[in-house]
């Protein structure tokens, strides 16, 4: 495997990342420093990036139903619950594929594959990811038409999503909406509704792509079948 391929699959870096790494002269093959992009990695070859040892990982994917409080990180610098206290012990290094806000529930896809979660990010990929949001406020088509019309937020262009009015409370004034996005830009449901004069009150992710959460419980997480990998390998 490709030098770069293969410290991207280790976790170490992306592959770009990795190429600087290897230029800069960090990366040695059996002890001798390689700096040729080309170089071709076999398995009997110990690798090692500033004087730390280079292991293939196994990859793991996980889908997660994120409760509210806990943090989409792998670490928190103010000690908060994070995704990953919700999944198993293991040796391999699994980070969240985007991140869900502290109040956002739902489906969160985690895996120590770089390549798959970059891929799975990119907003050229258009994947759909698929919100319930309990704003407040009457939602109608009229004032929901900004949303499929696409958006300026913060000087940023934010492609047409589109929704379903799944309920209307007219006494407590609140309105329940399924949204479909196809980026991750930082709060971006909330942003979307505060700017239509809706503010969210709570958000769930229920779809990502293929991927939906069943039956799956609160706080518990189940590892994604090869079919489901392999279903959202081919979609990007
Ligand atoms: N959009 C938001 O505003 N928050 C999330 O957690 C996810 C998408």
């Amino acid at each position: 495997m490709r030098i770069n391929k293969y410290l991207a699959h280790a976790g170490v870096a992306s592959r770009r990342k990795s190429e600087a790494l290897i230029l800069a002269g960090k990366v040695r093959i059996n002890g001798t420093v390689i700096t040729d992009l080309a170089f071709q990695v076999s398995e009997a070859d110990s690798v090692t990036v500033d004087e730390q040892s280079v292991y293939q990982e196994e990859f793991v994917y996980y889908v997660l139903n994120k409760p509210r409080g806990v943090i989409s990180s792998v670490k928190d610098e103010k000690g908060r619950q994070t995704v990953l206290d919700l999944l198993p012990m293991t040796k391999e290094r699994i980070y969240p594929v985007g991140r869900l806000d502290w109040d956002t529930t739902g489906l969160l896809l985690l895996t120590n594959d770089g390549e798959f979660a970059q891929q799975m990010m990119h907003p050229s990929h258009q994947i759909d990811k698929v919100y319930v949001a309990k704003v407040a406020g009457i939602a109608t088509k009229e004032n929901l038409r900004p949303l499929t019309r696409g958006m300026i937020l913060d000087k940023q262009k934010i492609s047409p999503a589109s929704y379903k009015i799944l309920e209307i409370e007219k006494t407590q004034s609140r309105s329940s909406v399924e949204l479909t996005i196809h980026e991750g830009h930082n709060h971006q449901v909330k942003r979307m509704f505060e700017e239509i004069g809706l503010p969210v009150q709570k958000l769930k992710r229920i779809q990502f792509g293929v991927l939906t959460l069943d039956n799956l419980p609160l706080g518990r997480y189940r590892e994604l079948t090869a079919k489901e990998v392999k279903t959202l390998k081919e979609m990007t």
